[in-house]
């Protein structure tokens, strides 16, 4: 949520920032603006709506040239998305400029104080109190890093924040608290961004700023401090990807380059997770396999997309650990007094690693004694780095705001947890793991398969455009699927989207059908759980039966759908805990298609914004 870019070098800034920008959009695209350091003051150029707006603003009247620069790109919590709310904003005599991600929370208190010293607020947001505040306490003789950390400990809150100062060309600094902050190292120039993306095309050595951490950049050198003033560690980490990862790549939309890349993702994922003795290998573990033989309970926690992982996660750990497993939404999590203790282990599942929903759920969970596993794909963001072990996702960057490449390798990378917990306490011999895991390793190239039959799907969404309602229904694993099919409707086709348990739809749902609704179904294997593939055709019936249009997802080979199948898309038979890798990926290009046929931009939904940063 916002995003945000920071530059000190020999380039010109104004450039440096933008470019940082258009990659960081995904974060927020309510407003951006620029601020740079020139000639003892600050020039800035803001503007409400997308980055083009900046851009075409910036074309007509250039901000001058500058080494020092900070910009931003908005998703409005304090302030409607108009100029006056858009960052950067700056003090009245335009000495101080200063950009912010997150919530500060006594900003209210602090503005009617800064309000009783004479400062004139220009803006409704929270953020402006920061430039106030920094001018109010900014002594030369100590510069605008220690202005900083003044300012930092006096705001509760989320917040990331980066400032200039008028009278201190070449230098950045930066702050953060619950918010994420990365530095990147160049060669006599520094960076600073929301994300590495935002620095990825000059540089791919990082520094993850830690908590309460205030970092002051210079040219050629990077200093960071605790907010009392202490010296701060700092690790410096290679990006393990590059800018071009970041590029749209010939695609229209980054979510349809995401979507291709979901076979390559989900190798990714695999790779090199089983060593000689054929054993599970995980990424950071910190927790001894004594703990995790005395795990009594797992609680799952997540948001959106990645809730809908969790819901997976629970099938495939109970099946194969016969752990007892809950799931629930990170941001009800906390509020209900949740039972946790020493032998609870907390798996927190998120693409970004910054979803502060998840991020307080998590600290909550370790504060009453449980253990905490984070499922991750961003290398070292704040959820992995507060875990007690870590399963990275390696799916590569994820820019559109509708996660796909994420989920596919949520799921994988939940069912190498439930294999791993199921090696060390035994639960599954050696053999039955690795066969699971060698199913598991098919899931590329069926994927891949399944790709290149999507044609009638994106030919029937386009059909689709005038259509009210969507409904999904799935059992079993399904179900999750189902919630996340509507779920992508929802977001990019700005829809009515359902997703109903299908057993559950007579006890209520079934009420909403009218002649020619699409109903989309998820139905299980055929094989081995056979039950469920024929629960789920009467209900395909029930639904019918009601003048409903039927879409049907069906293994290939299940001739028994036949006869209740309107629409028929097939996928590659697998095992039923593992169908969800591939139902997902024709309900992905669906609502993509159905986004597009509208007329919408798939990549930058309204209302939406990446990260989500604030509770
Ligand atoms: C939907 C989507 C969101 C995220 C959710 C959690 O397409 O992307 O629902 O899944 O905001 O985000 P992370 O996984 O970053 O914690």
């Amino acid at each position: 949520m916002c995003g945000i870019v920071g530059y000190v070098g020999s380039l010109r800034a104004d450039d440096v920032v933008l470019e940082g920008l258009r990659r960081l959009e995904y974060r927020g695209y309510d407003s951006a603006g620029i601020a740079v350091v020139t000639e003892g003051t600050v020039a800035s150029a803001k503007r409400a709506g997308k980055l083009v707006q900046l851009e075409t603003a910036l074309s007509e009247s250039a901000l001058p040239a500058s080494g020092t620069g900070i910009g931003h790109t908005r998703w409005a919590t304090h302030g409607a998305p108009n100029d006056r709310n858009a960052h950067p904003h700056l003090t009245r005599a335009q000495s101080i400029a200063v950009v912010h991600n997150g919530i500060i929370e006594n900003f209210a208190r602090l503005r009617a104080e800064l309000e009783d010293a004479d400062y004139e607020f220009q803006s409704e947001t929270d953020t402006e109190v920061v430039a106030h505040l920094l001018d109010s306490v900014y002594d030369p003789a100590t510069g605008l890093a220690e202005a900083m950390r003044v300012v930092c400990r006096r705001l509760d809150g989320a917040f990331t924040l980066v400032a200039i100062h008028a009278d201190e060309p070449g230098v950045v600094v930066g702050a953060r608290r619950n918010s994420p902050l990365v530095v990147g190292r160049g060669d006599n120039e520094n960076f600073l961004g929301s994300d590495v993306s935002a620095f990825i095309g000059y540089t791919r050595k990082a520094i993850e700023l830690g908590q309460d951490q205030v970092v002051e950049l210079r040219t050629d050198s990077i200093t960071v401090t605790n907010f009392d003033g202490t010296p701060a560690q700092i690790t410096e980490y290679e990006v393990t990807w590059d800018a071009e990862a970041a590029e749209k790549g010939g695609y229209d939309y980054f979510m349809l380059k995401e979507i291709a890349e979901q076979p390559q993702a989900v190798a990714d994922t695999l790779l090199g997770r089983i060593n000689d003795d054929g054993l599970l290998v995980l990424d950071e573990m910190r927790l001894s396999d004594d703990d995790l033989r005395s795990v009594d309970k797992i609680v799952l926690i997540a948001c959106g997309t990645a809730y809908h992982a969790g819901m997976i996660a629970k099938y495939a750990i109970e099946h194969w650990t016969r752990i007892p497993c809950e799931i629930e939404l990170a941001s009800e999590f906390r509020y209900r007094d949740p039972i946790l203790t020493r032998d609870t282990l907390v798996i927190a599942i998120s693409q970004s690693g910054e979803t502060m929903d998840t991020l307080m759920a998590l600290r909550h969970a370790r504060e009453q004694g449980a253990r905490v596993l984070a499922v991750c794909n961003v290398n070292g963001s704040t959820i992995p780095r507060e875990s007690d072990a870590v399963v990275y996702t390696h799916a590569g960057p994820e820019i559109a705001v509708a996660s796909t490449k994420a989920f596919l390798t949520q799921v994988v990378a939940v069912h190498l947890v439930a294999l791993y917990l199921a090696q060390v306490r035994g639960t599954k011999w050696g053999e039955e793991i690795r066969h699971h895991v060698e199913q598991l390793a098919q899931m590329p190239s069926k994927i891949e398969e399944l790709l290149t039959t999507m044609e009638p799907v994106r030919e029937m969404a386009a059909s689709m455009a005038d259509a009210q309602t969507v409904l999904f229904i799935g059992r079993h694993v399904g179900y999750p699927v189902a919630l996340e099919g509507a779920l992508k409707v929802k977001e990019l086709a700005y829809m009515h989207a359902e997703g109903f348990a299908a057993g559950e739809l007579k006890h209520g749902p079934i009420a909403l059908l009218e002649e020619g609704m699409p109903v989309v179904a998820i139905v299980p294997s055929p094989r081995g759980r056979s039950i469920l593939h024929d629960k789920v055709i009467s209900n395909i019936q029930e639904v019918r039966a009601r003048g409903a249009r039927m879409i049907v997802i069906a293994e290939e080979g299940d001739t028994d759908v036949e006869p209740y199948a309107d629409v028929l898309i097939r996928i590659p038979a697998v095992p039923t805990l593992m169908q969800p890798i591939l139902a997902v990926v024709p309900l992905q290009v669906f609502a993509c298609a159905l986004a597009t046929a509208k007329g919408f931009d798939v990549d930058q939904p309204r209302n939406l914004a990446k990260s989500v940063t604030v509770e």
